[in-house]
């Protein structure tokens, strides 16, 4: 394999720290890519944790204590993925070390918090940072993007993007740190899922104006380990009905939910316009549906999507892509990004549009207590 080589290091080796770990085990799936990294250090406070990451011979540091890893000088770049209230001093002080990384959303607890890290992000010349969010590299997403950005569905009517999920049903699932206001933030299910669903939106320039929002705590207690009932005080569904631009904007429908029956982690955008209309969902995976007048008739048509994304792979074009697909392609991003070789793809979320991100929260949880719209 070519390129330059890179060395990682992960904060936070848990579901998202081992998923990375796993994309550069793929990494040679890559045609063609400027970087190549390695994994080579890794902070967890569960030694157990730790130890899974024994399978990885690259792994010249194991450690509890992420300050190991910020004076490392033999570490070009940090993938940071712990609870949210971790957040701000795990990222401030990884900025403060000069470090380049890429953060798991929402970039803080709160607006206050995404604010100070966006802050010292943009304080700090030279410093490469994006967010992370890896959803809209499905390749129908792709090609819904591309088709809205080209102005093929010409002016907009009306767009929905979601992140639906329905683990949550079960009543009797243990509680954990997301279900928990003080780790996960107030804004709850946003805060989980709502990068998710504002990356692509605000790539196209759809930065909400204003916002109104139902917001339901369908479970508010669930089991601890000792099968106790304790408080689950986070919000679990978000609906957010936004308004884009003044005057002659359009609606757009922000859905992130833990409690949608019958899906399990689908990611949709839907977009209307005056000329043609295009959906995505990744309950479907392989397929966009893309709606044109033609000869008089209105048509929704199904496209045939294949596997190839933002970066080409190894995999036939014809074969189906998945959600390690979509991590190991956003990863592609941040690490061509970094190395000034993005050439035109699409690139990963950046401190602004995170920050952006948490003043829709705001705003939302601001109408939740009104019951009126509030502006962003
Ligand atoms: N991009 C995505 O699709 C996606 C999916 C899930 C979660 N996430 C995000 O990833 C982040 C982590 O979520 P997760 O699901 O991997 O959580 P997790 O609970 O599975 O993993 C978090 C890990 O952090 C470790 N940890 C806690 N305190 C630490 C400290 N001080 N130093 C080092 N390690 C510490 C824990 O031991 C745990 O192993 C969150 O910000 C979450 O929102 C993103």
């Amino acid at each position: 394999m070519t390129g330059a080589a890179v060395d990682v290091g992960i904060v936070g080796g848990g579901l998202m720290g081992r998923e990375l770990a796993a994309a550069i085990g793929r990494w040679a799936a890559l045609e063609d890519h400027p970087v190549r990294p390695r994994l080579a250090a890794v902070c967890d406070t569960d030694p157990q944790v730790l130890s899974w990451f024994d399978r990885i011979d690259t792994v010249r540091l194991r450690t509890a204590d992420y300050s190991e890893l910020l004076a490392d000088d033999g570490l070009d770049v940090l993938y940071l993925a712990v609870p949210h209230h971790l957040h701000e001093r795990l990222y401030l002080d990884a900025v403060a070390a000069g470090k380049d990384f890429l953060g798991e959303k929402p970039f803080g607890i709160d607006l206050p918090a995404a604010r100070r890290i966006v802050a010292a992000i943009e304080a700090r010349e030279g410093l490469f940072v994006r967010c992370s969010s890896e959803m809209p590299y499905f390749p129908g997403a792709q090609l819904a993007y591309s088709d809205v950005r080209s102005g093929a569905v010409g002016p907009v009517i009306e767009a929905r993007s979601s992140f639906l999920h329905s683990s949550d049903l079960d009543v009797r699932k243990r509680i954990n740190w997301k279900r928990q206001s003080r780790f996960c933030g107030r804004a709850g299910v946003m805060a989980d899922l709502g990068m998710h669903v504002l990356h692509v939106p605000l790539r196209l320039g759809w930065c909400p104006s204003s916002v109104y929002a139902v917001l339901q705590n369908l479970v508010p207690e669930r089991p601890d380990a000792s099968g106790a009932l304790v408080p689950c005080d986070t919000i679990d569904n978000a609906t957010l009905h936004c308004a884009v631009g003044a005057g002659g904007g359009f609606p757009l429908t922000l859905e992130t939910k833990r409690i949608a029956p019958g899906e399990m982690n689908t990611w949709q955008l839907r977009a209307l316009g005056m000329d043609g209309g295009v959906e995505f969902s990744t309950a479907a995976p392989k397929t966009v549906r893309r709606f044109r007048v033609r000869g008089g008739r209105q048509v929704w048509e199904t496209l045939e999507v294949g596997s190839q994304s933002a970066f080409r792979t190894v995999t036939g074009g014809i074969f189906e892509f998945g959600f390690s697909d979509a991590i190991l392609q956003m990863w592609a991003a941040f690490l061509a990004e970094r190395a000034g070789a993005l050439a035109g793809a699409f690139g990963c979320v950046t401190p602004r549009e995170a920050l952006t991100s948490h003043e829709v929260f705001d705003a939302a949880l601001r109408s939740a207590e009104t019951g009126r719209a509030e502006a962003v």
